[in-house]
């Protein structure tokens, strides 16, 4: 299985990874647990670029196309290579964000996304996603205590805001595929939620 989750800035992917694996592995997955951009040595490096908040020339082009050139790299030398061996592949944001953020955010046309996704991952899609969704300004409070801001926290919250119902809207489109979570709530309920949500989805 392919499992991502995804969500704006600070909602508590990162931190809540670890619960979701321990729950697969529970369930007897093999879990490869991985994130974007990066996941490869190239693409941690391509990830870098695109969070330094010096590069702030970057066209909007080319932050999309550095996000599929990542993408690529960890298709093909993770993601692709682990589901062939079985295992269940567990990642912190994938082409939802993309749409969320080169689409939502920076209003790139989303069928030019879809171009790209269909060339770099052929019929390569999530089984699911679990998405963290939380008011914007929480998240940004709770991800401007951690470290200086990147890249792109330092946007406008107007940018956040689109980012968000980008998200909410794809969910809206694709129900069987994504599940939403609460994560305004305090971590533990936060983790209930998902235990309840995954329990749905591999005990029904
Ligand atoms: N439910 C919660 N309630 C309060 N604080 C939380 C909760 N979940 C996570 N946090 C805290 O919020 C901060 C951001 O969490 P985390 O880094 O997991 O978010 P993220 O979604 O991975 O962010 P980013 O998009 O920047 O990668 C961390 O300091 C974390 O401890
Ligand atoms: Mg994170």
């Amino acid at each position: 299985m392919f499992i991502t989750v995804e969500g704006g800035e600070g909602v508590g992917k990162s931190t809540n990874l670890a619960f979701i694996r321990q729950y697969l592995q529970e369930n007897g997955h093999s879990v490869v647990d991985t994130r974007e951009p990066g996941g490869t040595p190239l693409g941690e490096q391509i990830r870098e670029i695109l969070l330094d908040h010096r590069q702030n020339a970057m066209a909007v082009d080319t932050e999309l196309l550095l996000m599929f050139a990542a993408r690529a790299q960890h298709i093909a030398q993770v993601i692709k290579p682990a589901l062939a061996e079985g295992k269940t592949v567990l990642c912190d944001r994938f082409t939802d964000a993309t749409y969320a953020y080169q689409g939502g955010g920076r209003g790139v046309d989303m069928e030019r996304i879809a171009a790209l996704e269909e060339w770099v991952q052929g019929g390569l899609r999530p089984d699911l996603t679990l998405l963290l969704d939380l008011p914007v300004d929480v998240g940004l409070a709770r991800a401007g205590q951690r470290s200086a801001p990147d890249r792109f926290e330092r946007e406008a919250q107007e940018f956040f805001l689109r980012v968000r119902q980008a998200y909410l809207e794809q969910a809206r489109r694709e129900p069987r595929r994504y599940r939403v979570i609460d994560a305004a709530q305090p971590l533990e309920a936060v983790q209930g939620q998902l235990r309840q949500v995954l329990d749905g989805v591999f005990h029904a």
